[in-house]
């Protein structure tokens, strides 16, 4: 039985501890931020408010903690999102822990000193190289591995001995684990995807998404060997698997269905999306600016008018 500590008990860090609980593993999850999850984990029943469901009675709820971090586990899971991720890398900063770190979160970060775009991986090793960072993505919507439908990931790692050893932590007859070497790749296409998601759900009948899917798959293969990541990660889980499930139903294909209409994204969020986290837009503003100045246009056509459309709260025109 193996040791595992989950930080983020949001609907995917929750989802996650069902295979890993599966797996005979002990399992503890800790929130450091929403007060509803805090409350759902510690409840009696655990019932998740966001996945709607009762997590396993096995899993164990503890405080967040500095004490916390510094407890022996084999693993420790990273699922906050994007915005927690500066707060989660001071916190493990001074701790040097060696043992393996695996990421879910999905996004990339805005280096403002080096003026450079870098990877939730790259941000976390930057206080201390050693840190044993892999990473976890591919399509995966949390309520459906909570209720244990089959889905398949990737895990990777420079060194995939790593990747799987984890693998075989976590995996079951359900929660199918696939393993790639490249790691920049994985998760600029797992960021961006959420970006294209947007633009695909923008078109207004499928035959018009069926043409933006393509099109921002190019621009995605494009994206990714610029980020210096392999072109064949965008036939990938990370790449086309999570941008089928992203733009099949998703808040980020419902916001892009808005700005299709000729709604400006504020407009929209105030009207129809008022409580929902449009992760693309999140996206957008940390990393737009840079691409907006740095890249070219004509490579990345429809990357572009999303941006514009986001950052100057314009309607948004598809080329
Ligand atoms: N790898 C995968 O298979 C996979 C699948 C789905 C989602 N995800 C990713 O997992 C991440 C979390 O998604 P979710 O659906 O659980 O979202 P959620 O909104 O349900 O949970 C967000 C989590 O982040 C925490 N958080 C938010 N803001 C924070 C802040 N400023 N400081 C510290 N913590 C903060 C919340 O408390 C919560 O624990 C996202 O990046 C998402 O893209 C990964």
């Amino acid at each position: 039985m193996k040791k595992i500590l989950v930080i983020g008990g949001g609907a995917m860090g929750s989802a996650f501890t069902v295979p890993c609980i599966e797996n005979h593993n002990e399992v503890i999850i800790t929130e450091p931020y929403s007060k509803v999850f805090i409350k759902d984990l510690s409840s009696k029943n655990k019932f998740h408010s966001a996945l709607k469901i009762k997590l396993p009675k096995k899993l164990q709820f503890k405080k967040f903690s500095r004490e916390l971090l510094k407890e022996k586990f084999d693993l420790i899971v990273i699922a906050l999102s994007l915005s927690g991720i500066d707060f989660i890398g001071k916190e493990l900063k001074n701790l040097k822990i060696k043992n393996p770190i695996l990421v879910l979160t999905k996004g990339l970060k805005y280096e403002k000193k080096k003026n450079k775009i870098s990877t939730i991986s790259e941000q976390l090793k930057k206080n201390y190289k050693e840190m044993n960072v892999s990473v976890l993505k591919g399509p995966c919507l949390a309520k459906e591995l909570a209720n244990k439908n089959q889905t398949s990931v990737v895990i990777a790692n420079r060194n995939l001995k790593v990747a799987k050893s984890i693998g075989k932590l976590i995996s079951t007859k359900y929660y199918i684990v696939e393993y790639s070497k490249d790691i920049i790749g994985v998760e600029v296409c797992s960021a961006i995807k959420n970006i294209y998601a947007m633009i695909i759900g923008a078109g207004q009948s499928l035959n018009s998404s069926s043409n933006l899917f393509q099109k921002s798959l190019l621009e995605m293969k494009y994206l990714t060997r610029y980020f210096k990541g392999k072109d064949e990660t965008t036939s990938g889980l990370a790449g086309v698997g999570d941008l089928y499930v992203s733009a099949a139903g998703g808040r980020n294909s419902k916001m892009g269905s808005y700005l299709g209409k000729g709604f400006t994204f504020k407009v929209a969020k105030k009207r129809f999306m008022t409580k929902d986290t449009v992760e693309g837009e999140q996206l957008a503003k940390e990393i737009g600016p840079f691409i907006l100045k740095k890249l070219d246009k004509k490579k990345i056509p429809l990357m572009f008018s999303l941006l514009k459309a986001l950052l100057k709260n314009q309607k948004l025109k598809l080329v």
